[in-house]
This record gives structure tokens, C-alpha cells and sequence, in this order.
């Protein structure tokens, strides 16, 4: 499979929602997604286009990140589950990765569910390891987060 990586376009916003609500209990609304869009510098949404998997090739997966000072925030990761298992996720987590460290990021921070295991895993084939806790974080179901950084991008 063929995997592009790109800037997120207005025209994606569709398939992102649909990937969205297929992903989470309480799935970022379009509204959301447009005030990323919105603030420029600060905020990036990457896509991960699935070059050989249709026309126009579809959305497969995307990533949302701020860079702030010199720590690269991960907010959102979701890949189509009828995609997931290809390494999509990883190509898209490598991907921010390279597009903080091009803007001075020196590490990386992100929140996750404690019952997530899968994407743990994730983080952790990419150098994340757990940095503490934040109780009662997530909603539906009221759920802890596990903190995971990354030093030394
Ligand atoms: C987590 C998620 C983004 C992974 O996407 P993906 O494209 O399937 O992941 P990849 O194929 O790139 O997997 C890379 C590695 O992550 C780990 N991993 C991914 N899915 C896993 C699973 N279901 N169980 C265990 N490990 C898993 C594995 O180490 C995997 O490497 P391997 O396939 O060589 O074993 C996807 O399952 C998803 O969208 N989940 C719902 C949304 C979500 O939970 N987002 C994260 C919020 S913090």
C-alpha cells in the first residue's frame, strides 16, 4: 500500500468526521476540527492518503499537532479501522515527528486512555514511555490518561 502524507485540505473534512466517529466515544466535532484549522502556525492536521486505494485516493488516517515552544503535543490520532494494521498510524506518528523536530521541538507529549493497549503499543514502538497520570481525564467512560513523552526527537 501506497501511503502519502500531506497538510490536511478543507475537502478532507468528510471522511476525517467519518473516521472520527468510527474512533471515539466522543469524536471531535467538525466545528473542532475547523478551529485547528484556524490557528495556523501553531496547529497542524496531517492525512494519510491511501495513493492506490481508490480515485481521488482516500483519507486513510490523520494526526493533530501543536508545537508549542519546544515540545510537539499530540492531540488526535484515528485510522479507518478498515485500514488499520498497515502501518498507517506509524507513517503518520513518524511524520509529525519530523514535522516538529523541522520547527525546534526537542520532545513529544500526548494523552491516552489507560485501556487503550493498542495504542500504547503504538507509542511505544515509537520511543513514548509513560510520564505519569491524569485522574479522571476522559469522559464516557470517566477514564484516567496516561501521560507517554518522548525525549530527544
Ligand atoms: C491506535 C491506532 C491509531 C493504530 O493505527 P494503525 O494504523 O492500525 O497502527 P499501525 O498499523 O501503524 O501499527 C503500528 C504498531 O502499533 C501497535 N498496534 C497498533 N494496533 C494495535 C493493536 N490493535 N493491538 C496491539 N498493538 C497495536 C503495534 O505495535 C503496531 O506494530 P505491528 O503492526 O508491527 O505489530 C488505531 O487503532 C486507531 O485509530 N484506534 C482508534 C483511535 C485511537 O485510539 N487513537 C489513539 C488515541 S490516544
Amino acid at each position: 500500500m501506497t501511503i502519502v502524507i500531506e497538510p490536511m485540505r478543507r475537502e478532507d473534512l468528510s471522511e476525517i468526521l467519518a473516521i472520527e466517529v468510527a474512533s471515539f466515544a466522543v469524536p471531535w466535532t467538525q466545528e473542532m476540527f475547523e478551529s485547528e484549522l484556524a490557528r495556523g502556525d501553531l496547529s497542524e492536521i496531517l492525512v494519510a492518503r491511501l495513493a492506490d486505494a481508490g480515485t481521488p485516493p482516500p483519507v486513510g488516517g490523520y494526526i493533530c499537532v501543536w508545537v508549542v515552544s519546544d515540545e510537539l503535543h499530540i492531540n488526535n490520532i484515528a485510522v479507518d479501522p478498515r485500514w488499520r494494521r498497515r502501518g498507517i498510524a506509524g507513517a503518520l506518528l513518524e511524520a509529525a515527528l519530523d514535522h516538529g523536530r523541522v520547527r525546534g521541538a526537542r520532545r513529544a507529549f500526548l494523552e491516552v486512555r489507560v485501556s487503550n493497549l493498542a495504542a500504547q503499543a503504538l507509542y511505544r514502538q515509537y520511543g513514548f514511555e509513560a510520564a505519569g497520570v491524569r485522574r479522571g481525564y476522559y469522559d464516557q467512560p470517566t477514564e484516567d490518561a496516561v501521560i507517554m513523552r518522548r525525549e530527544r526527537l
